[in-house]
């Protein structure tokens, strides 16, 4: 039995019908002012469009390169399209070591061609021409498909001399500086985009993509008479763009506050970006376990985990002493663990604390404090997915999903669906599928598909 007094340290965790509600009509509040010319700057929900028009009818083909840049990783690909909704991808992980990820940009992108080199020339395709579609997972105003403006660092990264300049045109000169390849940017995208279209490869009824990763964020399909901020010359012919809603920013106008805790206040105030990205801060992987640790530190000081222990002093520095020692990862293994046994409970409460065998009852208030973190984050993207599901005009609209958190945690897409069955628009049928490799397969359609509609 859960601890009364546990479930009150959770309760702000746990948002009413009616909170759901006003979240809700906040976010799609901003959405419509992000959209509007005159609303744009004050909006937090930018809603970017990305000069991506077409989605692919399956039958591209080719080989192309992508890069991926954004998450926990920095990977380059090569995927060959093959038509009939076909294509495989082979790939390469890189490590982005911290002092790139706030050194100077030139060395960042320097590191990136060097990486893209390697690549080319292990797969023995140095002498040929290759089209590059960069996944470039940051906010970014786009002047066209291959021209990103990097609005402003996000997810721990901070880069000097970016900010404010095309990063298409920074990649292109790091290759160049190099001139050991024939590889061209043909396409700047974000991860959602890429996710998008990878799903849409799939099922043409994909209008909405989501990342819930180490940030999160989405993007969908909107009639380009809704999109203020799109070039004219690119509303005549076709109907539809994608937009970059970069959601994570939600909330920076204060349109959060009646729901933020003191532990997502904290979690900013000792951020790199202090006041920004507050939606992404009580829903992203690069959070969440801080979001745990932090009440995991207000049990132990009100003594309603661990209380057989006399080190729980000496647990509380191991948890003040490293933000990150509460991995996000960790709050997927607990929730997937099994009762009364608790191996993988257990097993993490022994590497953190060196604790032997902690009891069912800890496990069982480890377990709830990971559930309501978790289930606050699942609530808030099915919020904006809702936002966004209503919005488009199909009535059939597929979510296409990825992203660490939503991949590995058991109960992420439950949770997910519970808040969707309630704010989704009854004459709307929706559905949500898993994305394959959105960040490669994705850059590499929409280079495709911008190639074909030229
Ligand atoms: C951050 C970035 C956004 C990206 C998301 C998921 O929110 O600003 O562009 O899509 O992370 O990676």
């Amino acid at each position: 039995m859960l601890d009364a007094e546990v479930r009150e340290l959770m309760q702000p965790f746990v948002l009413s019908d009616y909170q759901v509600q006003e979240v809700y009509s906040r976010f799609c509040l901003e959405v419509a002012r992000g959209l509007k010319r005159s609303t744009h700057p004050q909006a937090n929900v930018k809603c970017f469009p990305t000069y991506v028009q077409d989605l692919p009818t399956g039958d591209e083909m080719g080989k192309y390169l992508a890069l991926d840049l954004g998450g926990t990783n920095f990977r380059v690909l090569l995927v060959s399209l093959k038509g009939h909704h076909d294509a495989t991808v082979d790939s390469q992980i890189y490590a982005v070591p911290k002092d790139l990820m706030v050194g100077s940009g030139v060395q960042l992108f320097d590191h990136i061609a060097g990486c893209l080199a390697k690549f080319v020339e292990k797969h023995d395709m140095k002498t040929a021409y290759l089209p590059l579609g960069f996944t470039f997972s940051f906010p970014c105003v786009q002047l066209g498909l291959k021209e990103g403006i990097l609005v402003r660092w996000t997810k721990g990264f901070d880069c000097a001399g970016v900010e404010g300049e095309d990063v298409g045109r920074m990649l292109h000169e790091a290759i160049q500086r190099r001139g050991d390849a024939d590889i061209a940017v043909v396409a700047i995208l974000n991860d959602t985009t890429g996710t998008l279209m990878s799903c849409a490869h799939r099922n043409a009824d994909c209008r909405v993509g989501v990342i819930v990763g180490t940030g999160c964020n989405a993007c969908y399909v909107e009639d380009v008479e809704n999109v203020d901020l799109l070039r004219a010359d690119f509303k005549k012919s076709k109907r539809s763009v994608i937009v970059n809603a970069e959601w994570g920013a939600f909330g920076e106008g204060g349109q959060l506050d009646f729901v933020r805790t003191e532990y997502d206040r904290e979690v900013d105030e000792k951020s790199i970006n202090r006041a920004e990205q507050l939606f992404e801060k009580m829903t992203a992987g690069m959070y969440l376990g801080n979001l745990v640790r932090l009440v995991l530190l207000r049990a132990l000081e009100r003594k309603l985990i661990f209380k057989q222990s006399s080190r729980r002093p000496e647990f509380a520095g191991v948890l003040q002493r490293n933000e990150e020692v509460f991995e996000t990862r960790y709050i997927s293994e607990i929730e997937d663990d099994s009762f009364p046994e608790f191996a993988s409970t257990r097993k993490i409460v022994k590497n953190l604390f060196g604790l032997e065998k902690a009891s069912v009852e800890d496990c069982q208030t480890l377990r709830y404090i990971c559930e309501c973190v978790a289930k606050r984050a699942a609530t808030l993207v099915a919020i904006g997915v809702s936002g966004l599901v209503n919005r488009t005009s199909n009535r059939r609209v597929i979510v296409g999903m990825d992203g660490s958190v939503y991949r590995y945690h058991p109960k992420f897409d439950a949770y997910m669906r519970q808040t969707l069955q309630k704010l989704v628009k009854a004459d709307k049928e929706w559905d949500i599928m898993l994305s394959e490799d959105g960040s490669g397969r994705g850059a590499a359609l929409v280079a495709a598909v911008a190639s074909k509609s030229k």
